[in-house]
């Protein structure tokens, strides 16, 4: 290994940017993801000590750390257009005629492609460095997302050709398992899910902060380059090249030498298209040909040389037993049908949201009717339409209640949403959602505490709130159905012991609408205890990262709710962490499913070790640095010897710095500092 930090440095990225294409472009990782990280903290560990050494392309200079805020409009060099869809084979068939009778006598070959269903982006590269990334847009110009697509691990940030100047297009999608885990993130957050994994990559493109769009696992595949730097003469030899610069291609694409391949093609991935791992919507067709491309030219809506072939949508026909209206933990009555079960595009559907009642009422569906469901990339599939010919004499219209079914309070329609809300704050069947959630794993974690027990809890009138936990007896727990004395003494324990939760767990665990994980983070950090955030203005909050009027508005609604005292009283007595700086385990380490309480101490990067500090910390004073990294374990020494475990340098780093180089002693920088102290919750700007 090189001590050399200049060719360490050069040595790192290289090696980064080698695997990042193993990873995205060959899809053959030769490291674990664990030792990716390892490189790339080194990497960010050395350009914190030789700042002069980070360049803008390095793997660590992926997310600026700045929002974004709006994004600024660019014209496209040429613009995006979009294909001409077709459904069937005489569609095809036709436009395979029309190509043919334009190049007369000449021979055509075609490649097709999966038509994946995500986002088009254009990219453009300068001198082999990503310039500009922009979204489509009306296809004349688009937002320019540089910020976001930076932040993108399969967008390289340089090509492995140098000097190229390019712009490449392709779909950024996400894969079905990263859409789910992206939807179970959010369900436990609270927010509201995405539909299917396009809206999902659409929202991410537009995210304002790069480090979210980061975390969202976003893929690309290229499909189109335009270059004066190789003289191809077919598509597919683009398709190639652009592998060879690092972009990811789609690896199924083919060369058809005629239109029966064409059809082959598709008839395998309709079949195919339920494994693999992300959505497609149909095949899309190319003539390969470069220079006939050129001379069938456009039209003014779409090439004359592609086409899209389209999967007819999967489809099926099933009854509709009856609507189901269920209340959500912020009192939503969303309906639901209850569908006779039924196959479709891999799994058995028994039930649909019918989303709300105008929704209903809109397809003047019914119960008892015959409902046609179909499936796009949607998570739940959608009812389309019913089937007139099959309404039975008695398909009862669905009557949405007035009040709630569970508590019988009359229902209020959200004028911001169309939705119906139940405002009784006591309504039971609120109450059991408020207790799955403050008891699931990323808020207060309370194992043994599920839906059928909340439920009991709820039926027995053992709970009004979240508060009566903390005063359940083993005696009360006995009498319920399937609890096991043992399991009721277990159950008491964790509630118990779930009083070590930190607060921002706490903050989440209330089910604050809109308030998520993220944000209650926000407000634990800031805020720093539930004293401070019950003082705060609305402006005030509003004017926190992440929150905005809206959240604001909610958390000062459920602070002014007449039970409220009540039940934060009711925690405080228990022990509950209401302030920040206490409690065992931040939300971070459950979602890496590491649950086992933790203190802090040990947690902390600093906890057992020497530390000196040496130079200017940005943000905090030399003082204030070293109580924190007492409060988290370490001990803070004035000067570097054999024993010192770790050298803090920040501005103007003199002889302490260079003693720790001749040493060997780790040396981290302001960045890499505040990191650890935020990972401990003790960020500086908000301790
Ligand atoms: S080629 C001029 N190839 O489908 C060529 N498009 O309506 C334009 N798409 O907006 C696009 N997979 O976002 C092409 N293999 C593929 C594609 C693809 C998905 C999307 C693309 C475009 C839309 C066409």
């Amino acid at each position: 290994m090189s001590t050399d930090p200049a060719r360490r440095v050069a040595a790192l990225v290289e090696q980064l940017n080698e695997h990042n294409y193993r990873y995205y472009v060959l899809a053959q990782p030769s490291i674990s993801d664990q030792q990716y990280d390892a490189l790339l903290a080194e990497l960010a560990q050395l350009e914190d000590a030789h700042p002069e050494l980070r360049r803008p392309d390095s793997p660590t200079q992926r997310v600026g750390g700045k929002a974004t805020g709006d994004f600024a409009t660019v014209r496209h060099a040429t613009p995006m257009l979009s294909l001409e869809n077709s459904y069937s084979q005489d569609a095809i068939q036709a436009f395979d005629a029309r190509v043919r009778r334009a190049l007369p006598g000449e021979e055509v070959r075609y490649v097709a492609e999966l038509k994946l269903d995500g986002v088009a982006l254009s990219l453009l590269y300068q001198d082999s460095h990503l310039m500009r990334a922009v979204t489509r847009g009306d296809g004349i110009q688009g937002d320019d997302i540089t910020a976001n697509a930076r932040a993108i691990g399969a967008i390289p940030l340089r090509l492995r050709q140098p000097s190229i100047d390019c712009e490449v297009r392709g779909e950024v999608y996400l894969l079905r398992q990263d859409f789910a885990a992206l939807n179970r993130q959010r369900e436990s957050d609270g927010e509201s899910l995405f539909a299917n994994p396009r809206n999902a990559t659409a929202g991410s493109l537009k995210l304002q902060d790069p480090r979210l769009v980061a975390a969202r696992r976003l893929r690309l595949a290229a499909y189109w380059l335009r270059t004066d730097r190789v003289r191809a003469t077919r598509h597919w030899d683009h398709l190639r090249i652009l592998r060879d610069w690092g972009l990811p291609t789609n690896p199924e694409a083919r060369c058809c030498p005629d239109l029966e391949a064409v059809w082959a093609y598709f008839r395998e991935f309709g079949q195919r298209r339920d494994e693999l791992p992300y959505e497609i919507d149909g095949v899309v067709i190319k003539v390969d040909d470069l220079d006939q491309q050129r001379r069938l030219g456009f039209t003014a809506k779409s090439p004359r040389f592609a086409m899209a072939y389209k999967f007819q949508a999967r489809q099926a026909n099933t009854r509709l037993l009856d609507i189901q209206v269920q209340v959500g933990r912020t009192g939503a009555v969303t309906p639901v049908a209850v569908l006779e079960p039924v196959p479709l595009g891999g799994s058995t559907i028994s039930r649909a949201t019918l989303h709300n009642e105008d929704e209903i009422r809109r397809k003047d569906i019914r119960i008892g009717d015959t409902v046609v469901l179909e499936k796009g990339g949607d998570v739940i599939p959608k009812i389309v339409a019913f089937v007139p010919a099959a309404r039975p004499a008695d398909a009862r219209p669905f009557a949405f209640p007035e009040d709630c079914p569970a508590c019988a309070a009359p229902l209020v329609r959200d004028p911001d949403e169309a939705v119906e809300r139940c405002e009784n704050p006591a309504c039971p069947a609120q109450l059991k959602r408020r207790l799955e959630h403050y008891a699931s794993r990323q808020a207060m974690n309370i194992e043994g505490l599920g839906p059928a027990v909340a439920e009991q809890l709820v039926h027995h009138a053992l709970v009004r709130d979240v508060g009566d936990l903390y005063s359940l007896s083993p005696d009360e727990l006995r009498g319920l159905e399937r609890l096991a004395e043992k399991s009721a003494d277990k159950l008491i324990k964790a509630i118990g012991s779930s009083t070590a939760r930190s607060f921002d767990r706490v903050l989440f665990a209330l089910g604050i609408r809109h308030v998520g994980t993220t944000v209650a983070r926000t407000l634990a950090a800031k805020m720093g205890s539930m004293e401070r955030l019950r003082q705060a203005t609305p402006e005030e909050l509003a004017a926190l990262p992440d929150i905005g009027p809206k959240i604001a508005g909610a958390i000062q609604d459920f602070l002014a709710a007449p039970d409220t005292s009540n039940l934060l009283e009711k925690l405080a007595a228990a022990g509950v962490q209401l302030r920040s700086g206490v409690g065992d385990d931040a939300m971070d380490s459950a979602r890496d499913g590491d649950t086992s309480p933790r203190p802090q101490a040990e947690a902390s990067y600093f906890a057992g070790k020497t530390v000196v500090l040496t130079g200017t910390l940005a943000g905090i004073t030399r003082d204030e640095a070293a109580a924190r990294i007492r409060a988290l374990g370490g001990t803070v020494t004035g000067s570097v010897s054999a024993r010192t475990d770790v050298v803090v340098a920040g501005d103007k780093a003199g002889s302490k710095l260079d003693r720790a180089r001749e040493l060997d002693v780790e040396v981290i920088g302001t960045e890499q500092f505040r990191a650890h102290l935020q990972a401990a919750g003790m960020d500086p700007e908000t301790g």
